[in-house]
């Protein structure tokens, strides 16, 4: 089972982007269908990678704790592997969602993942409840539609690997990921009313050209404050995040759906910690007052090797 051929959780965002989160429900075929679907996420890869080799397409499968056990998957589970216990600060909270299956669908190309998608509701709809959908676009040059610039601190080469797939700490699952979502809503109005200055504080960051401020000048709120983060003997700590601006302007709705891809959980856990609780308490991440978390669900990312397995 120590497969290592990772599923796509590294690659770079796209321009196009689905989320789906299913829930299973009880049904006799549920064992049967699983391994069809398995394989199916197998195959659209390898379809997409031989027809569409220029436009980056993928889909990264996860799942969740009670899906895990529901399909009798192996045990012991992936060692954090648990169910998102919210995390509670004063004014904000990181709630937790239910989701059982997690899709994360990208390409250049929207028509490639729109059909993958179809694919993929044709087989679970049988099975499995579609809870959330969520289409992501490229906003200008990688910016949230809050407009800053989302992502830059990412990790790049060995790091993006050695800090996105699980290593030897856990053999049984070495890479695997551990996938964590949460879907935002902003407060367009609220954030609009703050000037240029005042965002950039929230943020930690310019806006226009995406500098980081000086450490006396970022506010210890800021964002980036928060978020950027070291263990107990000052290494750094770091988790792969594509997130995806989406939004209706004509009934006001935006958002962010952040995803993260990690090779701890505890990682992720104590970012969030930050943001929501503060550090110190009560020095909560001032993005929060703008943009309220809806959802927040944690998933388990198997390598390819696995699902070849899973799929029977
Ligand atoms: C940085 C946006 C939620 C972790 C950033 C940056 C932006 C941003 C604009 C600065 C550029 C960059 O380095 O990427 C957002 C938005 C969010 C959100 C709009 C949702 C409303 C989160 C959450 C986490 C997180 C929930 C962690 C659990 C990080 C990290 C950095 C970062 C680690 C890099 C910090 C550094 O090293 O400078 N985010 N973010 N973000 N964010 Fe977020």
């Amino acid at each position: 089972m120590a497969g290592a051929e990772s599923q796509n959780v590294t690659d770079y965002p796209n321009s196009n982007t689905i989320f789906m989160v299913w829930k299973l429900v009880d049904d006799p075929r549920l064992k049967e269908v699983f391994q069809q679907l398995c394989a199916l996420v197998l195959n659209l890869n390898n379809s997409v990678f031989n027809r569409f080799p220029d436009s980056r397409a993928s889909c990264v499968f996860g799942i969740g704790y009670n899906a895990w056990s529901m399909l009798r998957l192996p045990t012991p589970l992936p060692k954090e592997l648990v169910s998102f216990e919210e995390i509670k600060g004063e004014k904000h909270t990181a709630v937790s969602t239910p989701g059982d299956l997690h899709f994360h669908l990208r390409a250049d190309n929207k028509s490639i993942i729109f059909d993958m998608a179809i694919e993929i509701s044709k087989l679970l709809s049988s099975i499995a409840e579609s809870i959330l959908e969520i289409h992501g676009f490229k906003y200008w040059d990688d910016r949230s539609i809050l407009g800053f610039v989302d992502g830059t601190e990412n990790p790049h080469n060995e790091d993006r690997d050695f800090f996105a797939k699980i290593g030897d700490e856990d053999p049984q699952y070495k890479g695997g990921s551990y996938l964590f979502t949460q879907k935002y809503l902003h407060n367009m109005n609220a954030w609009r009313s703050l000037s240029t200055e005042e965002q950039e504080k929230v943020i930690g960051r310019s806006k226009e050209n995406d500098i980081e401020m000086s450490d006396d000048v970022k506010p210890a709120n800021s964002h980036i404050a928060l978020a950027n983060i070291e263990g107990e003997n000052g290494e750094e700590l770091k988790i792969v995040r594509d997130n995806m601006p989406f939004g209706s302007p004509s009934t006001g709705e935006f958002g962010t759906y952040f995803i993260s891809y990690a090779n701890t959980f505890s990682t992720t856990k104590k970012m969030l910690t930050n943001m929501f609780i503060g550090n110190p308490p009560g020095n909560y991440d001032r993005i929060l007052d703008f943009s309220t978390a809806v959802t927040g669900t944690l998933f388990f990312v198997p390598t390819r090797d696995m699902l070849d397995e899973f799929s029977g």
